[in-house]
C-alpha cells in the first residue's frame, strides 16, 4: 500500500500525519506555530515531516497551506492570516526530507478529503466547499477534480465581495466574506453583542471572567450550546452571510452537493440551521428548480491531512 505525508499549515498550528490509500490517518502530529514567524514555520513544518517519514515507508508529501498557491502547487503566492510572501515551500520542504512535495490550498486539501472519503463521496461530479476557521476557504470540484484556475488560485471564496466598504480583510480589502463568516468573524459578533446586552451573554460572560474582550471561538461555542442568547445570535449572523454565499454558487455552477467544514461546524445545527435558512431564502428560484443539499463536514480536523496526503499521491 502507498503511504503518503498530509501538512495541514493553518494559522496557529502544524498538522502532519502518514496517510493510506484509503484515506486513514495511521500516526499523526501537531504542532503550535506562530503565523508571523515564516522561518519557524518552516521549520516546524519539516521537523513534524521528519517524524512521520522516519516511522513509516512513505514516497511523497501533500502539504496544504492557508493561502493562494501558484499553478506549479509549489509556491504560497500571499497568505492573508500568515506572513508567507513568494513563500518556495515545496522545494524547501523538499530539499529538507529528501522527497516529493506538492503544495495545496488548505481548503482544497480538505475539499479533496470530503470529496473522496467523507461528506460528498457519493457525489461522482461535483461539490463546492466552505471552511469555516480562522479565515473562510473555499473549494470547488467539478467533473471529479479541483479547481485551480488559471494561475492556481482559483476557488477563494471567503475573498468574494459580501459588504461594500465593510470590514477590513487580510487581503488588504475591504468586506470579503471572512470579515463575516469566520471563527474570527463569530469571536467580534459576539464580543459587540456581549458589550451591548450583557443582560442576554450571561453564560458567554461567565466563560470570558466577566470581560467581552476575553471572549473566544470555543466560548462561543460552549455558550451557545448551553443557551446563551448572544451567542446563538452570533452563530446565526455568520450563517447569514455563509448562506447567501452558498446560494451565488448555486447560482453561478449548480453542483451536486455543498459541504461546509472547519473547526466552527463542531457546533453543528447552531451553525448550519441558520446558514440552511439563509441559504434556502437566497435563493432565485427557491421551491421551483431543484439545488445541491447542504452537508456538514464528515472528516473532522484530519480533512486537511487526509486530502493533502491522497493529492500527493495522485500527484
Ligand atoms: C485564505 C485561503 C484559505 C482560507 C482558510 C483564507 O484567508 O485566503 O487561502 O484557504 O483562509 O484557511
Ligand atoms: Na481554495
Ligand atoms: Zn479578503
Amino acid at each position: 500500500m502507498t503511504l503518503t505525508i498530509g501538512v495541514d499549515v493553518g494559522g496557529t498550528k502544524v498538522a502532519a500525519g502518514v496517510v493510506t490509500s484509503a484515506g486513514d490517518v495511521l500516526a499523526q502530529t501537531r504542532h503550535d506555530t506562530p503565523a508571523d514567524d515564516v522561518a519557524k514555520t518552516r521549520d516546524v513544518i519539516v521537523e513534524a515531516v521528519a517524524e512521520m517519514a522516519a516511522a513509516h515507508p512513505v514516497e511523497a508529501v501533500g502539504i496544504g497551506a492557508a493561502g493562494w498557491i501558484d499553478a506549479s502547487r509549489s509556491t504560497v503566492l500571499f497568505a492573508p492570516n500568515i506572513a508567507w510572501r513568494d513563500e518556495p515551500l515545496r522545494d524547501y520542504v523538499s530539499d529538507a526530507v529528501g522527497l516529493p512535495v506538492i503544495v495545496e490550498n488548505d481548503a482544497n486539501a480538505a475539499a479533496w478529503a470530503e470529496f473522496q472519503f467523507g461528506a460528498a463521496r457519493h457525489a461522482e461530479d461535483s461539490m463546492v466547499m466552505f471552511t469555516i476557521g480562522t479565515g473562510v476557504g473555499g473549494a470547488i470540484v467539478l467533473g471529479g477534480e479541483l479547481v485551480r484556475g488559471t494561475h492556481g488560485i482559483a476557488a477563494e471564496l471567503g475573498h468574494m465581495l459580501s459588504v461594500p466598504d465593510g470590514h477590513l480583510c487580510g487581503c488588504g480589502r475591504h468586506g470579503c466574506l471572512e470579515q463575516y463568516a469566520s471563527g474570527n468573524a463569530l469571536v467580534r459578533f459576539a464580543r459587540a453583542g456581549a458589550r451591548q446586552e450583557p443582560g442576554r451573554a450571561g453564560e458567554l460572560l461567565d466563560l470570558a471572567g466577566g470581560d467581552a474582550e476575553e471572549i473566544t471561538g470555543p466560548m462561543v461555542t460552549a455558550a451557545a450550546q448551553s443557551g446563551d442568547q448572544v451567542s446563538r445570535e452570533a452563530f446565526a449572523q455568520i450563517g447569514r452571510w455563509l448562506g447567501i454565499a452558498l446560494a451565488d454558487m448555486v447560482q453561478i455552477l449548480d453542483p451536486q452537493v455543498l459541504v461546509v467544514g472547519g473547526g466552527v461546524v463542531d457546533a453543528g445545527e447552531l451553525l448550519l440551521g441558520p446558514t440552511r435558512r439563509s441559504y434556502v431564502d437566497a435563493l432565485a428560484q427557491r421551491g421551483r428548480i431543484p439545488v445541491a443539499e447542504l452537508k456538514a463536514a464528515e472528516m473532522g480536523n484530519a480533512a486537511g491531512v487526509v486530502g493533502a496526503g491522497d493529492l500527493a499521491r495522485r500527484r
